[in-house]
Order: structure tokens, then sequence, then C-alpha cells
């Protein structure tokens, strides 16, 4: 038997991999993906999992994929969660796992394995990707089945094998980090009513340190893609450091929320996505330069059904691919350039232009114009407002 393990290198998937041998008399299959969290977190990654007791690690980069494939057709449905979260690690779920399918195809494998808890999302993310792909592989989620409850057990668990690891007993957030964002919860954060202390933000600089002066940023777009940064092209995941970059130095992109699981409990996090919260303004400060109000309205339909698809990890979805070729219908419009002022925490849109434009300065003025007749509006209300002229004039009697 043989099982791929989504392995991070962190103290729980640490101890999954001697778990897995023991309970289901396996050979374990160390799988990790780059997307763009940091080398930190990948260094040593493959000797710490033979370490750990498993045969293989394979470790595969999909940081262009994730966000030329999933990050930037997100941003095309303009998809917000409950109005704030990014969606970042959301969207790090289908990749990921999709991947883990392929190295278990691959290696021939039976069976894939994931660490997430059984009181979070990103179990059903995982799941999901696996049931769509590979509905013959068995799923196995430890923290399901086992008993063990805190990191003090799961370090005995280890020292009793003579595993060895650097993991402490007291980490105090769980965090999850990519190319877009990196993600805080746990700590203090679970009581709602406690500010976040300094220690839980890690990728921008406090809005309070930022520089007192403000920093502006191009982003040039081709139908809906980001292609330029300050003029320099760039694929999308150099590109997205470049804003990431930018972004952090001035604080930009922290949020603290209290979400909706979909499992059914609240949770709070506090979220940080300086270059994504850049770039999605961006992108919709040039879409209102080339929708029309119907569109955009629809648009913005797309992105409320699609925040929901992206959170309950419903990627490899019929829904998802309709809501998708929708907006990227939408998304050939957005062609243009647009700049965005950074300072202390606030990235404000200040100048746009798009060869699909549809402003027209001589329609908008406020001066004198001769291309638009006032007179024309009279008539255009009579009938617009023409069914309550109807209905009060009925209950006048
Ligand atoms: N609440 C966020 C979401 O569901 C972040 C989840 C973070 N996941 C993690 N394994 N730390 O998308
Ligand atoms: C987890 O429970 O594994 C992390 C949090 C989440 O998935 O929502």
């Amino acid at each position: 038997k043989k099982i791929v393990l989504a392995y991070s290198g962190g103290l729980d998937t640490s101890a999954i991999i001697p778990w897995l041998k023991e309970n289901y008399n396996c050979e374990v299959v160390a799988f990790a993906a780059d997307v763009g969290q940091g080398d930190d977190e990948l260094e040593g990654l493959h000797e710490k999992a033979i370490a750990s007791g498993a045969s293989e690690c394979h470790i595969v980069d999909l940081k262009e994929e994730f966000v030329n494939d999933y990050i930037f057709p997100t941003i095309t449905t303009g998809a917000v969660y409950e109005g704030e979260y990014l969606l970042g690690t959301s969207m790090a779920r289908p990749v990921i796992a999709k991947a883990q399918v392929e190295v278990a195809r691959k290696v021939g494998a039976d069976a894939l394995c994931h660490g997430c808890t059984g009181k979070g999302n990103d179990q059903v993310r995982f799941e999901s990707t696996f049931a769509a792909l590979a509905p013959d592989l068995t799923v196995i989620a430890p923290w399901r089945e086992w008993d063990m409850v805190s990191r003090e057990d799961l370090l005995d668990y280890l020292a009793e094998r003579n595993i060895a690891t650097t993991a402490s007993a007291t980490k105090i957030y769980s965090r999850d980090a990519n190319a877009w964002h990196i993600s805080h919860e746990g700590g203090e954060l679970e009581d709602p009513w406690q500010e976040p202390t300094k220690g839980v933000w890690t990728m921008t600089v406090d809005p309070e340190d930022a520089p007192d002066k403000p920093e502006r940023v191009s982003l040039s777009f081709n139908e809906g893609r980001l292609t330029h940064v300050d003029g320099e092209a760039l694929s999308p995941y150099q590109a997205l450091v470049k804003l990431n970059n930018v972004a952090a130095a001035h604080g930009v992109g922290r949020i603290d929320i209290v979400e909706n699981r979909l499992v059914g409990m609240k949770s709070r996090g506090c979220y940080e996505t300086p270059g994504g919260t850049v770039l999605l303004k961006a992108y919709k400060a040039l879409e209102t330069m080339v929708l029309d109000k119907a569109a955009l309205k629809y648009r913005e339909q797309i992105g409320l059904e699609f925040s929901h698809v992206m959170y309950d990890g419903r990627w490899f979805t019929a829904l998802n691919d309709a809501l998708l070729a929708g907006a990227a219908s939408f998304a050939q419009k957005v062609t243009g350039d647009i700049v965005v002022k950074l300072y202390k925490g606030q990235a404000t849109v200040t100048q746009r232009r798009s060869p699909n434009s549809l402003y027209s300065e001589d329609f908008a003025t406020f001066g004198a114009d001769d291309v638009y007749d006032q007179k024309h509006a009279e008539g255009f209300i009579r009938l617009f407002s023409l069914s309550s002229r109807i209905e009060a004039l009925k209950n006048q009697g």
C-alpha cells in the first residue's frame, strides 16, 4: 500500500508520516507544493520528510500555475468572500490537491492524505478536488481519526519514536502562506474582542510605521491579465512578487475579520494580501472604465457567486467553469493602465486609461456640451417612472 501525503514539514504532517505507517501498514510518499510560501518553509524539506520516515519526497513548483491559472481567473470574477477576504488559502487548495493527485498517479498510490483538521474549510477543499480528479483513491484525514489533540501529544508521539523535530510546544498561531497572502488564526485572535498584537503580522509593515511619503505603482492589463508593473513586463508570479514588495512596505492589505466557515462555525482571522489588494483594486478600477452599468452589475453577481464557489472548494465543477467563462467574456475588454497610490495602509486609485474606455468627457462634463440634449431626460424619466405614476394615481382614487 502506498499513500501520498500533502506534507508541509510542520509538526502535524511530520507526525502523520509514522502514524500512517503504523496504522495503515503502508509506504508514505511526501508531497509538497511550492506556491510561493517562501524558502524558509521549503528549505530542508526533503531531508526532513525522509528523516520522519517517508520513502520519497516530491516538491513541485506550482508558483506560475497558481498565479496564472487560479489567481488571475479569480480576479476577473472580482470575487471577495463576505466582502473582505481575498481567498488566498481557498485559491491555493485546488492547485495543490491537483498536483498531489498527479504525484499519486505517478507513483501508483492507493490513497491520498492531508493534515487538515476536521473543523475547517481546507479538508473540504482538498477532498472535493480528490473527489473530482481521483474518485478511485481512498482519502485519509488523520485529524478525524486519531485521538491526539494538542501539540504536546504530537511531540510526545514523535519523541516515543525517536523522530527529531525542531517544532516547539508553543506555536501560537495557525498560519498559511503563499504568493498571494498569509493567514493568521488562533492564539489571542480566538477572542474577537482582542485586538491583534503586533506579533500577528508577518508580511506587511505596520501602517503606523510605514513611510511618510506616498509611492505610486502603475499596472498595465491586457484583456484582463496583468502584464506590466511600473512598465516592466513580468510573468504573472513575478508581477505579484513585485506588487507584494511595494505594497507590503506601505502596510497595504491587512484585514481582521470574522468569517463563516463552510462547516458552520464562525472563525476570526487576520490576513495580509498586500500585492493582491492593489491588483484587485486596479482591476476593478479598470472595469469601471470599460463595462457599462448592466455588464458591471452582472459581473458583480458573478463575483458574489464565485466567492462562495472558491471558498467552498468547488473549483472542479460545472458551475465554476460557467462563472469563469462569463467573467472571461467581460475581461476581454479590460485593457489599459491604472496608477495606484500607496500610503500608510491605503491603496488609492489615482489615474486610469483604456483604449476600450466608455468614459466620455464630452458627455460627462459639468460645463457646456453639444452632444447631450438635457430636454431628452424628461421623456426618459416619465417612462422610466411610469409604473410608479400609474399606481400613485390609482391610490389617489
Ligand atoms: N479561513 C481561511 C480560509 O478558510 C484560512 C484558512 C487557513 N488554513 C490553514 N490551514 N491555516 O480560507
Ligand atoms: C484547518 O482546520 O485545517 C485549518 C483551518 C481551515 O481549514 O479552515
